[in-house]
């Protein structure tokens, strides 16, 4: 079955991901190995430190460089430009289409790590109403959403897709029972790699996938398959209403 990777740093030399040309390929080529043929190149972007313009120049640049070697490499891979956006309440009043995965509506999201914005839910809502379809980036990095997990229920209600990093499924072994539950709740939409180079969050799509067939059920595996794709193309996936934990003895069950 053919892979999505919806969240990537293999653009050389943008961010703090691929440092060089030769670092992408190699990148590119693990997904390929990996069953990964349609990815979303999705640099880093905060409206605090750069112009949208500078940021998107500087992507175009980078993306060209690729382009012309990865042409010769013999890889046949889908990529589209994206970004990955800081959050900021700004977002409810910019014009943030520039920065959607080229030819959908599609904006990936980052929060602070540990910092959860009240109005959070609210501004996804605004960006909804304007047409865009918000994708929030590794919820399961967030301290938040791991002290309360539901959290996420309320960014799904306001219209938001979520991503898992698959590195965080199959590495971060001490919260791995809580990750699979929340996409056996259906809190999870699409997995992604969040590739950053070969040694700082490795592409391990394949193997997050394999993990979920194992341990949520081969219809888990298909349907954050087919949401990646689904929102690669610009169409949003329809998905059941997740379903929220308790909490019992200190655990998120
Ligand atoms: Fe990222």
């Amino acid at each position: 079955m053919t892979m999505t990777d919806l969240h990537s740093h293999i653009l050389p030399g943008v961010d703090d991901g691929s440092k060089s040309v030769e670092m992408s390929l190699d990148l590119l080529r693990r997904q390929y190995e990996d069953k990964v043929t349609q990815i979303a190149l999705t640099p880093h972007f905060n409206f605090e430190k750069q112009s949208m313009q500078e940021f998107l120049q500087k992507r175009n640049n980078a993306a060209r460089e690729l382009g012309l070697v990865f042409q010769k490499s013999g890889l046949v891979q889908r990529m589209k430009l994206g970004a990955e956006v800081f959050y900021s309440s700004q977002l409810a009043e910019t014009d943030v289409k520039p920065l959607c995965l080229t030819g959908t509506q599609l904006l990936l999201i980052e929060f602070h790590p540990a910092y959860y914005p009240t109005e959070a839910a609210d501004v996804l809502y605004q960006l909804t109403r304007r047409g865009i379809v918000p994708l929030i980036a590794h919820v399961e990095r967030y301290v938040f959403v791991r002290e309360d997990p539901n959290l996420l229920c309320d960014l799904i209600e306001a219209g938001a897709y979520t991503q898992m990093n698959a590195t965080s499924l199959v590495m971060h072994k001490k919260h791995q029972k809580l990750f699979l539950r929340m996409i056996r709740r259906g809190m999870i939409d699409v997995l992604g790699t969040d590739t950053h180079s070969p040694t700082k969050r490795p592409p391990k799509l394949g193997a997050a996938m394999s993990l979920v067939n194992k341990k949520c059920g081969e219809n888990a595996m298909r349907q954050l398959i087919k949401n990646a794709n689904t929102l690669f193309k610009g169409g949003q996936p329809s998905r059941p209403v997740p379903q929220p934990m308790r909490q019992i003895l200190g655990h998120w069950m």
